[in-house]
């Protein structure tokens, strides 16, 4: 007897493939198709990819447009001229291009950059999808145009050749299914980038942003996705995926009946249909996804490697340590504090002050947060020698001068909002909603006109007071250079409208608006390229990959309480690197919390970020200057270990949540940064809560070599006796497969509420 067996073939595909050094991506591309997702994962070699079958089960299309045959999970959705709402994508060609180009932030970045063109067959629309590899850092950047490029069909088109876009995703990448789980951060305001993780489970997940000015504020546009159950820090497949846009926007995963989880990710497309007219060409923002076997915190690695490299403006720069005024005067700017405060950074070893909000305004004085946005012009009053005297106060100290400026923004009581009241947002035929001290307005960054003012407000500083300027040049040894600027975003939008967009095309006001925006922040970098920018927006409103290509740092909260400050870091340090992260040792009782918190410990929380003060220290006392002192001249010698190391998330501070130890709960965390050659580490260890007879874990480092020997010595000691281990030296091994005692408390009677320990690690 004959036996038939029917086998179950694997459709073989029409392989394409771009990598990075670890990762590949894989499509099947067939002309007259649609393309379709085939692999996201570790470096496979050309035979793999070329044998590797379709993976059963998913939807697997890799941009499904709405309509014809799909109509649940899409990625794009186009109102044709004639009012035809469905879209048929089928490839007409790709190509895979290995070039050099210009990164964001101005480097030159090698890449292998995979291009579909696709087309609708019927109405002619264009769509590109591409993949780009980095050749040198595991990042592939995803991102789609979709071009009118319509022809006459139907009744329609001499008259109106415009389509409307009303999804338009950046990407659509199926995640396999399993026990995924899914990591993101919300927070507003003062508890930014709280750590959330939840396993995907069947409907629909979205993460939005709808703020208008500020996209980071509430959630992130970044998320990791842990393959293999919860997830872990230091091992496990995670993918990670960062959307760069500073503006609204929604990352959205749909898991339908086959387990398979869709994640696109782009423009939050709420009331912001965009119109393209007759060869226009729409560019979603890009979307930056990662790959790692070395859990989130290789993936978190791979970030920050390929944003120093090539997002981040001097990426390759250390930071400075400086002083910024806010906490420590507030609005209260008057120039004999100035110079104290200068005198003070300095003789703590301070680099940089920043004179914060409050410095300027004449008709309407900015003595209070409700007038004078907008009016950049010295208040002679707090300031009778003007940015000069300050920048002379800056040159006697031998310190680098910063200023304030929110440059997006007027209110109802300033100069400039009497001579353009067309200039801010606002809804036609409605009275305006003024925000933060009842008065405040946002610019409508659409308006070129209004993109010139605040291109102008940098200008007009950098050419008075700049390293360029007229003053610094023939006054040089009289005058520090403004080298620094806080560009600060203090308001959403709220009465959506806009006074310069046609009524066709109020649609357009918040893409527009970061169209703008991003114009501007261009514009400033190529005059500028040695400014230094700190992006803030009430605190942590805008941090993310998207705008700082123009900035190079990012202000990470406005809550300065160093126990809040270890969980919002946490959070941070999953896309942002410790090189632009601004923490900074604050007063006790803190301003924010009202919590009481040892100077020891916000120094050693501030110290795993980029250091700074936002104190007066004329309040504190010697022994707490000298404390600081030491701290400032210890991170000094860690710098360019935390700044530009490898992180490795040891101990989570979060319940339960990727502790490496079987212990959980909200009582310890630990970090460390291990530099490229595995010479140098910084490591971090704060306890936090403080109980009798309550047992921590011990943890085990990671990220050394576990054959060198490495000396420990304590940084920023306030122990009457040193450690035990203090000036020995342990294996590398030794280190991450056992790991150090750390006292649970200090030595000292001071009041310390909870303790914590930086360790010094040199390899002999
Ligand atoms: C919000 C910022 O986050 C603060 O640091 C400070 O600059 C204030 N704005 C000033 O108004």
């Amino acid at each position: 007897m004959t036996l038939l067996c029917v086998m179950p073939l694997a459709a073989l595909a029409e392989n394409v493939s771009v990598s990075t050094p670890h990762n590949t991506i894989v499509l099947d591309i067939n002309k007259g198709q649609e393309p379709q997702f085939v692999y996201y994962g570790p470096r496979m070699s050309d035979a793999v990819v070329s044998a590797m079958p379709r993976p059963t089960g998913g939807h697997l299309e890799a941009y499904p447009a709405y309509g014809y045959h799909v109509h649940d999970i899409t990625a794009l959705s186009i109102r044709h001229a004639d009012g035809n709402l469905s879209t048929d994508l089928k490839v007409i060609g790709w190509d895979i291009k290995n070039a050099s180009v210009t990164a964001p932030n101005g480097k030159t970045a090698p890449v292998q950059t995979l291009t579909i063109n696709m087309q609708d067959a019927v109405y002619g629309t264009q769509v590109k999808l591409y993949y780009m590899a980095y050749q040198d850092v595991d990042i592939i950047e995803t991102w789609t145009e979709i071009a009118n490029t319509d022809k006459a069909v139907g009744k329609s088109l001499t008259k109106n050749s415009t389509i409307a876009l009303s999804q338009f995703a950046s990407c659509m990448l199926p995640i396999r299914r399993g026990n995924v789980y899914l990591s993101h951060q919300h927070g507003g305001h003062n508890s930014e980038a709280r750590l959330f993780e939840e396993p995907l489970v069947r409907g629909e997940k979205v993460i939005k942003n709808t703020d208008g000015t500020r996209g980071a504020h509430l959630d992130r546009c970044e998320v990791m996705f842990s393959l293999d159950g919860p997830a872990k820090e230091l091992s496990g497949d995670v993918i990670g995926a960062a959307l760069l846009y500073s503006g609204n926007y929604r990352l959205r995963i749909d898991t339908d009946d086959t387990d398979w989880h869709y994640f696109s990710a782009g423009i939050n497309e709420d009331n912001s249909e965009y119109h393209l007219r007759k060869g226009e060409i729409f560019e979603t923002p890009h979307v930056a996804l990662s790959f790692s076997q070395e859990g989130l915190s290789g993936v978190s690695r791979q970030y920050h490697r390929w944003g120093r490299q090539y997002q981040m403006a001097n990426g390759d720069k250390l930071r400075s340590i400086l002083l910024n005024s806010w906490e420590g005067v507030y609005l209260d700017i008057k120039e004999p504090e100035m110079d104290q405060m200068m005198a003070d950074i300095k003789s703590m070893g301070g680099e940089l002050f920043v004179m914060d909000d409050g410095w300027f305004g004449r008709k309407y004085r900015r003595v209070n947060d409700d007038c004078a946005l907008g009016d950049w012009i010295v208040d002679n009053n707090k300031l009778p020698n003007g940015v000069e005297g300050l920048l002379k106060s800056a040159k006697k100290h031998g310190i680098r001068f910063g200023i304030w400026i929110e440059p997006e923004m007027t209110n109802l009581r300033a100069e400039l909002y009497d001579a353009h009241p067309d200039w801010v947002i606002k809804s036609p035929q409605r009275d305006l909603r003024p925000g933060r001290g009842g008065t405040q307005l946002v610019l409508d960054l659409g308006n070129p006109k209004v993109q010139d003012f605040v291109f102008s407000v940098v200008d007009n500083l950098m050419t008075a007071y700049g390293p360029d300027s007229k003053l610094i040049k023939e006054h040089g040894d009289e005058y520090e250079p403004l080298t620094y600027i806080k560009w600060d975003a203090n308001m959403e939008v709220l009465n959506a409208g806009s006074q310069y967009q046609s009524m066709d095309n109020q649609s357009h006001l918040y893409i527009d608006y970061h169209r703008g925006l991003e114009s501007v922040l261009r514009r400033i970098r190529a005059k500028y390229p040695d400014l230094t920018i700190q992006n803030c927006a009430s605190g942590g409103g805008r941090v993310g990959w998207r705008p700082m290509p123009w900035f190079d740092e990012y202000w990470t909260s406005d809550c300065t309480d160093a126990l809040q400050r270890i969980y919002i870091q946490w959070g941070t340090s999953y896309f942002m690197p410790a090189l632009g992260m601004a923490c900074h040792i604050s007063a006790s009782p803190n301003h924010q919390t009202h919590r009481r918190v040892s100077l020891k410990f916000r120094t050693d929380v501030a110290m795993s970020g980029r250091l700074g003060m936002e104190i007066q220290p004329k309040n504190m006392t010697d022994e707490e200057k000298a404390q600081c002192q030491q701290a400032i001249r210890d991170y000094k010698t860690m710098r360019s270990v935390v700044q530009m190391g490898n992180l490795y998330r040891l101990q989570s501070p979060y319940p339960g949540h990727a502790n490496v130890s079987p212990y959980s709960g909200r009582n310890l965390a630990s970090l460390m940064y291990v530099s490229d050659d595995q010479k140098q580490a910084a490591f971090f260890w704060w306890k936090l809560e403080m109980f009798q007879h309550e047992h921590l874990p011990k943890v085990k480092m990671a990220g050394l070599d576990p054959d060198k020997m490495y000396t420990i010595h304590e940084m920023n000691r306030i122990d009457r006796h040193p450690l035990a281990f203090e000036g020995k030296a342990y294996s590398g091994a030794y280190l991450m497969q056992v790991g150090l005692d750390i006292p649970y408390s200090h030595d000292i009677d001071e009041e310390t509420d909870w303790s914590s320990r930086v360790l010094w690690l040199e390899a002999q």
